[in-house]
């Protein structure tokens, strides 16, 4: 007790300026004037469901000792404000594109109350299984818990912009770029929370690097596991990242960026993941191939 940490960001200017996502000059009619290929629609909707879990990811955050931490529990709060808003705007995204799966009920002029996927949604917390493992860990009697959480929450940030980089890369649809820079811009700053409160919490701290670094090792598993197929999240790997040398180098980016915190050096977790998910695709011919596509239900006209 009583020790002080020195973390490189500001919770107080990240609190007084967090707003839901500003789509106020997204030109929705333009969204079915420009194609979406079948791999840009699986990955919006991914997007989607992931942005859309965040609250389940918080209930299990808040079960660690991390609900002990005010400034913790304070960038949480609109952290997961935020991200709510992530999702809608991808389900806003792909309805004004003519995509709604499953199709979802209609308040009495047509339009679509909030939040707008409540069957989805529903339907895939049904589905869940443990997507990642750090449920599993008894967080509340370990303080360097605390630590891993931090780090976990680094890389997921940091893999869920690099993935939203990638999707500009091989999509050609202008207004899903346009959008996507405006939600990087919230990833950057959830990512820069992560790293600092990981780096202070790893500085001068062995102990904690041997745990995170173990955790990581054997726990870690992509954005999305549990709440996508084993095969979705393999296909949403190989589209994005397994494609061509800016997806690879992209990888080997997140890894050199965690493995640069304290006592985590050489740690590669996102890249062992992706040569799993090759060596994965390359064992049984089909798997997370250009077949595994979203259904594609178009809305009625
Ligand atoms: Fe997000
Ligand atoms: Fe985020």
């Amino acid at each position: 007790m009583g020790e002080r940490r020195v973390v490189e960001f500001d919770v107080d200017r990240y609190l007084r300026n967090s707003k839901k996502l500003d789509l106020s000059d997204i030109d929705w009619v333009e969204i079915p004037k420009h194609p979406l290929c079948d791999g840009d629609v699986m990955c919006v909707h991914y997007m989607m469901d992931i942005e859309t879990h965040t609250v389940i990811y918080l209930r299990d955050l808040l079960a660690t000792r991390a609900a002990n931490e005010p400034h913790v529990t304070a960038f949480l709060s609109c952290w997961v404000y935020e991200e709510l808003w992530h999702g809608e705007a991808f389900s806003d995204f792909l309805r004004a594109y003519g995509i709604e799966t499953p199709v979802e009920p209609k308040l009495p002029d047509g339009t679509t109350a909030l939040p707008t996927r409540p069957s989805r949604t529903a339907k895939v917390r049904e589905q869940l299984g443990i997507g990642h493992k750090l449920a599993l860990l008894p967080s509340m009697l370990i303080r360097d818990f605390v630590a891993l959480h931090m780090t976990w929450g680094a890389i997921n940030e940091l893999t869920t912009l690099s993935s939203y980089y990638q999707l500009i890369r091989r999509s050609e649809h202008p207004v899903l770029h346009q959008m996507l820079h405006k939600v990087i811009q919230d990833e950057r700053r959830h990512f820069a929370f992560y790293r600092a409160q990981a780096k202070a919490r790893l500085t001068g701290n062995p102990t904690a690097g041997r745990i995170v670094r173990w955790a990581l090792q054997k726990l870690w598993l992509p954005v999305g596991a549990g709440v996508k197929s084993d095969e979705e999240v393999d296909a949403l790997a190989l589209y994005l990242f397994g494609d061509a040398p800016e997806g690879r180098a992209a990888i080997g980016e997140i890894d050199a960026t965690i493995s640069s915190l304290p006592g985590l050096d050489g740690l590669r977790v996102v890249e062992d993941a992706l040569e799993l998910a090759l060596e994965r695709a390359h064992l049984k011919p089909g798997w997370a191939g250009p077949a595994l596509v979203a259904p594609r239900t178009m809305l009625a006209a």
